[in-house]
């Protein structure tokens, strides 16, 4: 390559996909690919804030030269962990087509071009979801059971059928997430860059819990229990979450929780967490519990078994909170929680948004990876209402995305907007699913009405709009 000629990375999706694969990494954002590549060089050891900065630059690199000197150190540590052919630069890799980027690898290249022929619809994947080969591993009390583990749930909590949303004309979030096409829908969706919050969200809680806020609170309430509610599916966030409270000197054990309405959720995040628990040192730190239960409708027994060993930090990470009724949530918290337990609330928020980001925001859920995604629930509902329109001709003429601000908005809060995603196959048309976006002055007024006093919040180094709010229980 002549000294004037840019480097242009060439066919990246497929890269990251691949490298992920052969690598066997088991978070799916390029934060998590960017962490698992570099984390044992020297620079990685010297910065701690260089995953965030290649992170950042990797964002950009579709439409950018990945030739800084940061990114240079990911894609030279790339072709380490590849074990790549002698002679292939960082550059060679960046800018080859993905045939040539496979043809450089040795031992890893028979898995790359299998992974390729599946990605191209042309090939059978080789099995990355049921794959246990990492044998036995003990996480906490899952100890020495390596077939047979506890998942609790009750007869509440109940998945409303896809019939009875489309009679009332709107449909719940779970939906989305609880059969296994839909949880492993999940899994690509994180992975596209059509869709950056999951690694905005994780980057954000490695802020907040290295925050002297942070820190300075739980030393002094000393929390050895996190409940994480919709927690489904975010395995790497759940590493940074439990290092928040294992980096602590008082903090020898920690109860996990993850309750989520999902079964097929709960076994994703397990899958991975059996992976990355022991490759961060956590397996035996760890207590992982699995509920599958409605986070909407927590009961007093709940909040006796999560304080068993002390106060608890409870979490709804990921924005997940906009696409409930807040007041349900609220209400739900309000009879699960004690005086001092902790409160994040991951939130996208609207402070200052110009008009031009106004447009972004309906951009980032009308695109072509949010439609893969909620493929199988229109299906479904095409299906209850016995339309036989082709599903493409659906989505193009009749699904829309409108953002409703000030008094239109969905939320309970006051002060945001509501993305607000309609299928116009009947009249009135069916919801398919609301999101929230919150003033954050309006977000910690309405938690300080219910209870929760706001300690600090945190922008994400990788979107300024959205943030970490960690609250404490007054009463
Ligand atoms: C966006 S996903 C995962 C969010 C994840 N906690 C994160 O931070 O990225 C939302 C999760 O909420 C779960 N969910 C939806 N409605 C729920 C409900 N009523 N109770 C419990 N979990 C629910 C889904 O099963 C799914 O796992």
């Amino acid at each position: 390559m002549s000294g004037r000629e840019k480097l242009r990375l060439v066919d990246w999706e497929y890269k990251r996909d691949i490298c992920r694969h052969v690598l066997d990494i088991s978070g799916k954002t390029i934060g998590d690919l960017v962490e698992e590549v570099i984390k044992d060089t020297p620079e990685y050891l010297a910065d701690d804030e260089l995953v965030t900065k290649i992170t950042q630059a990797a964002r950009k690199w579709p439409k950018s030269t990945p030739d800084g000197r940061n990114s240079m150190i990911f894609w030279k540590r790339l072709a380490f962990c590849l074990d790549c052919q002698e002679h292939v630069s960082p550059e060679m890799l960046v800018s080859a087509p993905i045939e040539t980027f496979i043809n450089y690898l040795t031992d890893l290249k028979p898995r790359a071009l299998q992974r390729l022929a599946f990605l191209k619809d042309m090939g059978e994947d080789d099995g990355e979801v049921l794959d246990d080969s990492h044998g036995p591993v003990t996480v906490g009390n899952l100890a020495n059971d390596e077939e047979l583990f506890a998942l609790w749930t009750r007869d509440g909590g109940l998945i409303q059928t896809i019939k009875k949303g489309v009679a009332k004309h709107r449909l719940s979030i779970e939906h989305y997430y609880v059969d296994p096409d839909s949880a492993e829908g999940w899994s690509e969706l994180v992975g596209r860059e059509a869709y950056p919050t999951y690694d905005e969200c994780k980057f954000g809680l490695r802020d907040l819990l290295k925050s002297e806020e942070w820190r300075k609170l739980v030393d002094e309430v000393m929390p050895s229990t996190m409940v994480m509610l919709a927690g489904g599916g975010a395995p790497t966030k759940d590493v940074v979450l439990i290092q928040g409270l294992t980096g602590r000197k008082w903090c020898k054990q920690v109860d996990y929780y993850l309750v989520d309405i999902s079964f097929f959720m709960l076994m994703n995040s397990r899958r991975a967490l059996r992976k990355l628990l022991p490759a961060y040192g956590l397996a035996d730190v760890v207590n992982l519990h699995l509920l599958r239960d409605d986070v909407l409708m927590m009961s007093c027994c709940d909040q006796e078994r999560f304080h068993k060993r002390g106060n608890v930090v409870f979490g709804i990470t990921g924005g997940t909170i906009g696409n409930f009724s807040e007041a349900k949530l609220f209400d739900s918290l309000d009879r699960i929680a004690l005086r001092n337990d902790l409160l994040i609330i991951s939130a996208d928020t609207v402070d200052g948004v110009s008009d031009k980001e106004k447009e972004e925001v309906r951009e980032k859920y009308d695109n072509p990876a949010l439609r893969d995604f909620i493929r199988p629930v229109v299906r479904a509902v095409l299906n209850t209402l016995d339309v036989v329109e082709p599903i493409e001709d659906v989505m193009d003429a009749r699904f829309k995305v409108e953002l409703l601000e000030g008094e239109k908005s969905a939320s309970n809060i006051s002060g945001g907007w509501s993305v607000v995603a309609k299928l116009a196959v009947s009249e009135p048309p069916i919801t398919l699913f609301t999101s929230n976006r919150y003033s954050s002055s309006h977000l910690v007024a309405y938690a300080a009405s219910r209870g929760w006093e706001s300690v600090c919040r945190i922008s994400s180094p990788l979107n300024s709009d959205f943030k970490q709010f960690l609250f404490r229980r007054k009463v």
